[in-house]
């Protein structure tokens, strides 16, 4: 994607902290393409300094989630770092930077990446501060603060979506007795490395600074990767980054690293980060201060990728970790997938305990984008109710706007409760909750009635509700379709699915709230909605009448 400076969408940073560098050959590996690990610095460096101008006190480095490398910079080109805190939690906020790199001839901008990290504040006489609220100054503001709740949730349930699913492929066998010729142990690929922390490598509080951990991790991770490729092999991407401990000038810090698994043409490196200060030293007791994953590849003079062999473990531990990287790359392959919110990738994604975070997070985020769309066109009006339709790359979706005389806390307590929609929707049959063991995130299977005749619908759907986050905010309930092996299509109805839907929630004084409702038409939905477009009925006003009834004379107490 090239871009004329300064025209990348969201590029302005209000009260964020931008950092420009110009790549010189010190910055450069020896092919004078910029080094990751320089690049990582560099992030780090320009997201401190932002959590710190939030904050106005120290932070440290808790996390960083998945980087995906897009373009290489070279030597005489300019880096240009923009970053902004997104989202400020209790002791916790989100930084979002954005990386691209300027061609000095013709001043296009190519994005390298975009990365989040969470810093989090140090205590000062030993108590814990709490952060102030984000000034959101513009819609683009409004959006990543909303979206920043949603990482989190992601971000916290990392560790145990990963156990899920390490048990979901404990079945994975190891490839000792595969067929295949070119078997390699992965001993070979072990490398181990030490470097003493001097005050340049702490930062501005004495601890060692979390950009130079990710360098130094990086360096472990190709020498070790190289082993295995016989290439100079290129960063691809990076795993999420925990910084578990801190680490501080004098500790000796030693990296071990080594080859989990092999993908075809990528691989994975694991590097694990012990610190010891003097006196552990001579104990030979660490502490474990950060894991990462790096994922690599390789191309050969021509420039096409290389295939990697198949790589066998030869210990235990070396098996445990050959099965940890795939169950690693199926997350991240999916949190790409999702998170990139591309509406074709967006409908009947498989639903699991490993990736329902992920999931929560690209419902909530699709009806978001999709309500903050500039172009509702009013279609039609009647008594308390407005129809609204919007159209973009031949996609159509439709806002039903109703004014109901309810509080929104109990409109969105009806409405999220998806049980209780055949009461006021005759467009629903039945509705029955399938997984509702997140209170939040729960999985429903719906019958529709058939429309000319044909065989009756079903859909399966997760439906995310979220409580708002500041005043004024809306209360959301999203849904979407998902794919659950446990209830596949039958031959009684056609399984079918929409990528979007749902309802925004006002509130409008005491007793009363606007409730927006989204439908992003796809041919499955079209047949129920396709009498009010075309203007032959008028069952999407008559839902909302009977919607709006329901909501003013149902007791909340009766659920
Ligand atoms: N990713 C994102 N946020 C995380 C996190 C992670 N992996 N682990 C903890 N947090 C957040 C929590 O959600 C919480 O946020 P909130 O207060 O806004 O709700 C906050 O950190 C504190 O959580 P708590 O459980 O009290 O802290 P902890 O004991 O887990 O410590 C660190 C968290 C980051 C302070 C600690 O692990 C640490 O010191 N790590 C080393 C940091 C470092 O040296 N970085 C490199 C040099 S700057
Ligand atoms: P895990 O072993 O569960 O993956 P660790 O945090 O212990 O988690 O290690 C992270 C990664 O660091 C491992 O996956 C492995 O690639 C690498 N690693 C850890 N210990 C060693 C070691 N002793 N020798 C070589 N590599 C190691």
């Amino acid at each position: 994607m090239n871009l004329p400076l300064g025209a990348e969408p969201g590029s302005r940073v209000q009260g964020g902290v931008q950092m420009c560098q110009a790549v010189s050959p010190c910055h450069a590996n020896h092919r004078g393409e910029l080094s990751a690990g320089q690049l990582l610095m560099w992030i780090d460096t320009t997201a401190c300094l932002t959590a710190e101008k939030h904050a106005g006190v120290s932070c440290v480095t808790a996390s960083v989630d998945d980087i995906r490398f897009q373009a290489t910079a070279r030597v005489g080109q300019v880096i240009s770092i923009k970053a902004k805190v997104t989202r400020a939690f209790n002791t916790s906020m989100e930084v979002s930077v954005k990386v691209a790199v300027e061609d000095v001839f013709n001043n296009v901008q190519q994005r390298i990446c975009e990365a989040f990290s969470t810093y989090v504040v140090k205590p000062v006489d030993g108590q814990k501060v709490k952060l102030k609220p984000v000034i959101l100054q513009s819609a683009q503001d409004n959006l990543d603060y909303s979206l920043a709740a949603e990482r989190r949730r992601i971000r916290l349930d990392h560790e145990d979506a990963f156990k899920n699913l390490l048990q979901d492929i404990s079945m994975i066998k190891e490839t000792a007795n595969s067929k295949e010729k070119v078997v390699i142990a992965t001993d070979c690929t072990h490398v181990e490395s030490i470097e003493l922390v001097l005050p340049p490598h702490g930062n501005h509080q004495g601890h060692t600074f979390g950009g130079q951990i990710m360098a130094w991790m990086e360096m472990a991770a190709t020498i070790s990767a190289s082993r295995l490729c016989q290439a100079y092999p290129a960063l691809q991407s990076v795993d999420m980054f925990k910084f578990r401990g801190p680490s501080t000038v004098g500790d000796r810090l030693v990296f071990n690293a080594i080859v989990n698994n092999t993908f075809q043409k990528s691989l994975e490196v694991g590097v694990r980060v012990e610190a010891y200060n003097c006196e552990e030293w001579t104990l030979g007791k660490g502490r474990h201060i950060n894991s990462a994953f790096l994922i690599y590849g390789a191309v050969n003079d021509a420039g096409e990728g290389l295939t990697f062999p198949t790589i066998r473990a030869t210990s235990k531990d070396g098996f445990r970790r050959y099965r940890g990287a795939i169950a690693r790359r199926r997350i991240r392959l999916v949190r790409k997938y999702i998170l990139s919110n591309k509406e074709e990738n967006i409908s009947s994604e498989p639903w699991d305990r490993s990736n329902q975070a992920c999931l929560g997070y690209s419902n909530v985020a699709t009806l978001t984008l999709l309500a903050a769309n500039h172009g509702w066109e009013l279609s039609s009006r009647a008594d308390k109710i407005k129809m609204f339709t919007f159209e973009e790359n031949d996609v159509l979706s439709i806002m039903v706007e109703m004014q109901a005389g309810v509080p929104s806390g109990n409109a969105f307590i009806l409405l999220s409760d998806l049980r209780l929609r055949p009461r006021w929707d005759s467009h629903y049959l039945t509705c029955e909750p399938i997984d509702t063991s997140n209170e939040d995130d729960k999985i429903y299977h719906i019958t529709c009635p058939s429309v000319h005749k044909d065989k009756s619908r079903d859909f399966v759907v997760l439906l995310s509700r979220r409580y708002p986050d500041k005043e004024g905010d809306p209360y959301i309930v999203a849904m979407k379709s998902v794919t659950l092996a446990s209830v596949p299509p039958s031959a009684e109805f056609t399984r079918s699915e929409f990528p979007c839907a749902g309802f925004l929630i006002n509130s409008e004084g005491k007793d009363a709230c606007k409730v927006a409702y989204f439908n992003q038409l796809t041919a499955d939905v079209l047949p129920y909605v396709a009498g009010n477009l075309g203007g032959w009925s008028k069952s999407v006003e008559e839902t909302a009448s009977s919607c709006i009834h329901f909501l003013e004379t149902f007791e909340t107490t009766c659920i």
